[in-house]
């Protein structure tokens, strides 16, 4: 359709390629130094996050502003706990998916279908949407677990009473509680990808709920949209890769062969970081740590190496390692299966999701840019027997 009206305003019209640089709304939720490699949520840089918060306490932050106290933590872990059971009926049709689409293709359709029974399904008031909000972050993480274990033929775990958010999640994968130091791991790793700014995802997400859609349409957006290679789809194909390359002397051939053919390497560039993204820096010693614990140095040397030729060849165009980069190398080292690295990132950036959805929607403009039209000017239209 031809957006009339662009060509005559065109000289005021500034086009910017995948919105770079666009600021499209305001937020306080987090910030991106790009240059210094540098991430807050919500003024809290992330580092102490990672050292002193849990999921549950920065999902907290992210929704409602500040820190929680004693009693508020309590209360919301509480009902992250008790939102864990997925309706009997969504556990049921996830007994009879196909054991072979994409787990991101699953999670779409798990969060679309519990949306139907959720209690809270036809509330818009603030309350009503913090507890649909709330519920998604807490049953995500069972639906992904729930259908990796049937698909594998297992039977599924319900979720563990007293367990957090990470150490649940990884009790309802394998069917055995967690060592504390690796659910502790875990519980970083989902902090780091708790949020990020206007991603693509998270972008998809306000895009949807600008309509006054409703939160699980926008999260099934987002959902769809982080499972891209682009996206948070990179992480799983960074293990592939490693393994494609085998050995750490193969390394430097395997990267510049592909810069030569201009083929990505993944987990490397980021649109906003220009230098090392500080969320690679914390899963990079994990992962080191990791491959120490277990003896196994095949995939960090590999890691490393292909950092080493990545940063020499293209550390000036401020190419470095970004968040997908190491995550895979923990994963592995705690037992989640490679097609889950993307549904795990999905069960941590819900809560980003929701906080920017909730946030933007109070002062709402629905989202709407416009192409500016490079086609002909007038075609006669041409009855389909003339045409040749
Ligand atoms: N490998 C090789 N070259 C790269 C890479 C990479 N991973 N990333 C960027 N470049 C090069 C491009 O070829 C381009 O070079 P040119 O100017 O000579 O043409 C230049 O750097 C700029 O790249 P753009 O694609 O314009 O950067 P953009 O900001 O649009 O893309 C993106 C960012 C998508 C993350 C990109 O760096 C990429 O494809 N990375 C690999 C996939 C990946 O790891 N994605 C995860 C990102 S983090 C996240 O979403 C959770």
């Amino acid at each position: 359709m031809v957006e009339m009206g662009v060509l005559e305003d065109s000289g005021t019209i500034q086009y910017s390629k995948g919105l770079e640089g666009v600021i499209a709304a305001l937020s306080s939720i987090s910030a991106i130094d790009g240059k210094q490699g540098k991430l807050i949520y919500r003024g809290i840089p992330i580092e102490m996050l990672a050292k002193y918060s849990t999921y549950e306490e920065t999902a907290y932050l992210l929704l409602y502003g500040e820190l929680p106290t004693k009693s508020q933590l309590e209360e919301f872990s509480r009902q992250m706990r008790e939102l864990r059971y997925l309706p009997k009926k969504v556990e049921e049709c996830l007994k009879e998916l196909p054991p072979n689409p994409h787990p991101m293709d699953i999670l779409k359709v798990a969060v679309a279908h519990t949306a139907l029974y959720d209690p809270d399904r036809l509330s818009c008031c603030r309350e009503g949407v913090m507890r649909k909000v709330i519920r998604l972050i807490a049953q995500i993480p069972t639906m992904i677990a729930y259908y990796h274990r049937v698909r594998t033929g297992q039977e599924i775990v319900p979720p563990h009473p007293d367990l957090g958010h990470a150490a649940n999640f990884l009790y309802m994968l394998h069917g055995k509680e967690p060592d504390e130091e690796e659910a502790r791991i875990f519980d970083v790793a989902l902090i780091l990808h708790a949020e990020h700014g206007l991603n693509a995802s998270t972008f998809a997400a306000m895009v949807t709920a600008s309509t006054l859609s409703d939160i699980n349409s926008a999260i099934v957006s987002a959902i769809g949209t982080l499972k891209g290679p682009l996206h948070g789809g990179a992480n799983e194909r960074v293990l592939q890769m490693l393994d494609e390359i085998g050995t750490p002397d193969r390394a430097e051939e395997y990267v510049l062969n592909a810069l030569k053919e201009k083929r990505r390497i993944m987990g490397f560039g980021h649109r906003v970081y220009k230098t090392y993204d500080p969320r690679a820096r914390i899963l990079k010693e994990y992962a080191e740590y990791l491959s120490e614990k277990y003896g196994d140095r095949r995939w960090i040397s590999i890691g490393e190496k292909i950092e080493e030729v990545m940063i020499r060849e293209l550390g000036k165009k401020g190419i470095f390692p970004n968040v997908d980069f190491y995550s895979g190398i923990v994963y592995h080292f705690l037992g989640i299966p490679r097609d889950l690295f993307t549904p795990v990132f999905a069960m941590a950036r819900s809560v980003g999701w929701a906080a920017h959805v909730c946030e933007y929607v109070q002062n709402n403009r629905i989202f709407r840019p416009r192409a500016y039209y490079i086609g002909p000017d007038y075609v006669e239209y041409v009855p389909i027997e003339q045409r040749r």
